[in-house]
C-alpha cells in the first residue's frame, strides 16, 4: 500500500517524455511503472494524460529583502506561498551581511532561524560576504558545516557597503578551487555605474527612461569578462547570475570553448521584458539590476540557452509592492531594485520558450529544475523524477490561457512585469515530498512546511 500514487501522467524529465505511473510512500518516490499498474494507495491522483514535471528549483530569490529601513513587502511565508503556485519546490535564498560585524556564520544561522517555519517550500542558502578583507575568504570553509557551498558577491553598490574589490573575489575563487563550492557573482562595473549615476543626477536626469542608460551593456559586460579571466587565473568554479547582455554572453561563450568551468543563469525577465518599459509612467517599478534590455539583447539569449550556453533560468524575485517602487517619486536612484517573479516564470517560460518553439519542454526542465539541482548539490534528490528521489512534482495544465491578474497571483505585492501577458503552462498541482501544496489551483498545504537542505 502506497500513501500516493500518480496515474495517467505524462513523466518530463530533462531528457525523456514518457506515460507512467509514479508510487510515493512518505517523502519518496519508490516506484514507477508502465500505465496502468496494479498499485494501491491511500490516495489515487489521476493526472489526466498531463504533463509531470520534477518541482522547480529557484536558485535565484530574495524574500524579506531590505531596502532604506524596511523589508520588501513579499515576505517568507508569502514569497514560498507564490513559488508553490509556480511549480516551485525548492528555493534559494541568501544569507547577506548587512551587518559586518557579525561573522557570515551567525549571518547564516540567523538567516536559517528566520525562516525555519515561515517557509511553505524547501530551501537552501547562498551566503553573500560584503567585507573586503580575509575574514570572507576564510569564512568559505566555516560555512561549509550550516551546508552552504555557494558564495555570492557583488561587483556593484559600493555605497551600499555590499560590493568586495576584486583582490577578494580573486582569493574568494582561489579558496574555493581549494575547499570546493561555487562563486555566484553579480558582474557590473562599479565605477561606471557610479560615474554615469553623478552625471544623471547632476542634470536631473533620474526618470526611469534614464535607468538603462545608466547601467549600459558595456557595464555588465566588461564586470562578466573581468570575473572570468580571475576565475580562468583561479581554476575554480563560476556563477554568473542574472546575465542579461549579448556581450556578456560572447565572453561567456569563449570561456567556456577555452574550457573554464564558468557557467550562467539568466532570469526570465531578460528573456521577455524589453528595455522599452522604462518609457512608461510606471516605468520605474521595473527597476532591476542589471536593467531590462533590448530585443537584440534577449533573442542573443534564446540563442545562448538553445546553445548551452546559459544553463539555469532564475526568477531574481524580490518582491516590492508599488508603495515601495514609488519611494523615491520615480527617481531611479532612490527606487528599490528587483521585481517580482517566482510564480510567472513557469508559465511565462512555457509561454514564451516552448510555445514558440525557443525550447522544448524537455529543456524547460533542464532549465528550471535538473540543471539547478546538479549545479547546487541538490541532484538526484530534487531536479528528477526516479525512485529515490524526493515526491516533488507538477501537473503542468498546457490547456487554459489565463490573462496574467496580479490580483491573482499569491505574493505580496500588488503588480506584476508580466500584467497582462496571455500565458499557459500553470501548475495545476504542486506537491512538495509527497504532500500537496497546490491541489487543482488552491493552496493546500501546511504552514511552514518547508525544510532547510543542506547541500554539502
Ligand atoms: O535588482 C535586483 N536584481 N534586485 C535583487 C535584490 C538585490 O539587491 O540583489
Ligand atoms: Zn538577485
Amino acid at each position: 500500500m502506497f500513501d500516493l500514487v500518480i496515474r495517467n501522467g505524462i513523466i518530463t524529465t530533462h531528457e525523456s517524455t514518457f506515460s507512467a505511473d509514479i508510487a510515493i510512500t512518505g517523502e519518496k518516490i519508490v516506484e514507477i511503472s508502465s500505465p496502468g499498474c496494479d498499485y494501491s494507495a491511500k490516495r489515487v491522483y489521476d493526472a489526466e494524460g498531463k504533463f509531470i514535471l520534477p518541482g522547480l528549483i529557484d536558485p535565484h530569490v530574495h524574500m524579506a529583502h531590505p531596502f532604506q529601513g524596511e523589508l520588501s513587502a513579499d515576505g517568507f511565508e508569502s514569497t514560498s506561498t507564490s513559488a508553490a503556485f509556480g511549480g516551485v519546490t525548492t528555493i534559494l535564498d541568501f544569507a547577506i551581511q548587512w551587518d559586518k560585524s557579525k561573522l557570515l556564520t551567525e549571518v547564516i544561522e540567523e538567516r536559517i532561524k528566520a525562516i525555519t517555519g515561515k517557509c511553505n517550500v524547501d530551501f537552501g542558502l547562498h551566503a553573500v560576504p560584503t567585507k573586503s578583507t580575509e575574514e570572507s575568504i576564510i569564512a568559505v570553509n566555516s560555512a561549509k558545516k550550516y551546508g552552504v557551498n555557494t558564495f555570492k558577491v557583488y561587483m556593484v553598490y559600493r555605497q551600499q557597503g555590499r560590493m568586495v574589490d576584486d583582490a577578494i573575489l580573486s582569493g574568494l575563487l582561489d579558496e574555493i578551487r581549494k575547499v570546493g563550492g561555487r562563486l555566484l557573482v553579480h558582474a557590473e562595473n562599479v565605477s561606471m555605474a557610479e560615474f554615469n549615476q553623478e552625471k544623471f543626477i547632476s542634470k536631473g536626469l533620474t526618470s526611469s527612461d534614464y535607468f538603462p542608460l545608466y547601467k549600459p551593456n558595456i557595464v555588465e559586460a566588461e564586470a562578466v569578462n573581468r570575473v572570468l579571466f580571475l576565475n580562468r587565473m583561479a581554476k575554480s568554479k563560476l556563477y554568473i547570475v542574472h546575465l542579461s547582455t549579448k556581450e556578456g554572453l560572447e565572453s561567456l561563450k569563449y570561456a567556456q570553448d577555452f574550457g573554464d568551468n564558468a557557467i550562467a543563469e539568466t532570469c526570465t525577465q531578460y528573456l521577455t521584458l524589453n528595455k522599452e518599459v522604462y518609457t512608461r509612467p510606471d516605468g520605474h517599478h521595473f527597476i532591476c539590476s542589471p536593467p531590462l534590455r533590448s530585443n537584440e539583447d534577449i533573442e542573443a539569449l534564446w540563442g545562448g540557452i538553445a546553445k548551452g550556453y546559459i544553463s539555469i533560468v532564475s526568477s531574481d524575485h524580490c518582491g516590492f509592492d508599488i508603495r515601495q517602487k514609488n519611494l523615491g517619486n520615480g527617481d531611479f536612484t532612490k527606487t528599490p531594485n528587483g521585481i517580482p517573479g517566482i510564480e510567472a516564470r513557469l508559465p511565462v517560460l512555457y509561454t514564451e520558450g516552448v510555445l514558440k518553439n525557443r525550447i522544448d519542454l524537455n529543456q524547460l526542465v533542464a532549465l528550471t529544475s535538473t540543471n539547478p539541482a546538479k549545479v547546487f548539490n541538490l541532484f538526484p534528490q530534487k531536479g528528477s523524477i526516479m525512485p529515490g528521489s524526493d515526491a516533488d512534482l507538477v501537473i503542468l495544465d498546457t490547456e487554459n490561457e489565463i490573462v496574467l491578474d496580479p490580483s491573482k497571483l499569491h505574493d505580496a505585492t500588488d503588480w506584476s512585469p508580466y500584467s497582462g501577458m496571455k500565458l499557459k503552462g500553470f501548475s495545476k498541482a504542486t506537491i512538495l515530498r509527497g504532500q500537496f501544496l497546490i491541489d487543482n489551483g488552491v493552496y493546500v498545504g501546511g504552514k511552514g512546511y518547508g525544510k532547510y537542505l543542506n547541500r554539502n
